[in-house]
């Protein structure tokens, strides 16, 4: 069974030894229960998905303790964001901004932006600090059911599957923090939370609030601007190398090769044993590397669809389904 502890002092000392250590902390924010991992350390995130078994990537908030570890994650502060961070900050606002490169891809789901927010609870607020970094996390519920919004909720939902629980008793707000695109042309609410739209446009004037299941997906996952690779790319199952005979083509691996096969201008592997959890903490950025390598053709091997397989799997389909406004495959 999973210990719950009583958020003392020593207590969000030991949460901080294990998430340094990439394990994983549940903790109350003023809004629901968080499931956090190191944010800097890609296969900690990388067990978040494990545990909450999701079936697809979603791209994770980033809670930090102090306007200070924000150059650290985005790459500009806008005026915009400056003034809705003096005014709700630390609160139930998360904003979106284009991310550094120090974040890991698997943090954003591959997305070129992260979210951040500063939570409004002393709890949260003492973990972060003790970590000594920012802190990846989701709302502490396995895919498919409710916020945690005590720690007892988190207990019946992930019993076993977290290395502490800190019990800070029942979150104040209780519905989620409030999400704000700002690297839209107008700062667009993705989802509605904690913090009324009204008092943000009290600060920055009218904002747009995301409507329709169209328009702000249940997942961004979803969304058009989530990163695919622009290169063509084509699933193939293993044993079966594909030829790269008169293309440049790249070769994504599931585990290390026992040999290189030759023929291909850039071979990737996800995991060094076929390792589910060492492969998702991998995927974005290979497919970034893989992207960037300028071939004409990706083949990517399909990786067995249980556990973090079944998300691996959601995410290279995407990626090989025919990009509406961009070139087609090569080879159909
Ligand atoms: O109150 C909260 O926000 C809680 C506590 C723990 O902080 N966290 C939370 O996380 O609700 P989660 O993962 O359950 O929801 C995060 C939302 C998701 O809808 C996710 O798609 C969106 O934020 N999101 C995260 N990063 C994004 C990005 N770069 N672009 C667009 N949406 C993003
Ligand atoms: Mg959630």
């Amino acid at each position: 069974m999973v210990r719950v502890l009583k958020a003392t002092p020593e207590a969000v000392a030991e949460g901080a030894r294990l998430l340094r250590e990439g394990r994983l902390v549940a903790f109350p924010t003023e809004t629901v229960y968080g499931l956090g991992a190191d944010a800097f350390n890609p296969l900690a995130v990388a067990r978040i998905f494990e545990v909450k078994n999701r079936p697809e990537f979603d791209p994770i908030i980033v809670h930090i303790a102090d306007p200070a570890q924000l150059p650290d994650l985005v790459r500009e502060i806008p005026e915009t964001a400056r003034r809705l961070i003096e005014k709700f900050w630390p609160g139930p606002l998360t904003l979106i901004l284009p991310k550094t490169e120090k974040v890991p891809d698997i943090v954003t789901a591959g997305l070129p932006t992260v979210a951040v927010r500063m939570p409004a609870h002393p709890v949260a607020l003492a973990l972060i600090r003790a970590a000594g970094r920012p802190v990846a996390a989701p709302s502490a519920n396995p895919f498919g059911y409710l916020s945690p919004t005590t720690a007892e909720h988190v207990l019946a939902q992930l019993d076993g599957k977290v290395d502490l629980i800190l019990d800070g008793g029942p979150c104040p707000v209780g519905v989620e923090s409030t999400v704000l695109d700002l690297t839209a042309d107008v700062p667009t609410v993705l989802r509605p939370g904690g913090l009324a739209v009204e008092d943000i446009e009290a600060v920055v004037g009218p904002v747009r609030v995301a409507a329709g299941p169209a328009d702000r997906p249940r997942s961004p996952g979803q969304l058009a601007r989530h990163y695919s690779p622009r290169t063509p790319l084509v699933l193939f199952s293993d044993r079966a190398y594909p030829d790269p005979r008169g293309r440049r083509a790249g070769l994504l691996l599931f585990r290390r090769p026992a040999r290189i096969p030759e023929g291909f201008a850039a071979v990737e592997w996800l995991s060094e044993t076929g390792d589910l959890r060492e492969a998702a903490a991998d995927l974005f950025a290979a497919l970034h590397r893989l992207d960037r390598a300028k071939l004409d053709i990706i083949f990517a091997e399909r990786v067995p669809e249980v556990g973090l397989g079944r998300a691996i799997m959601d995410r290279l389909r995407k990626a090989a389904a025919p990009a509406v406004d961009g070139p087609g495959p090569l080879n159909g």
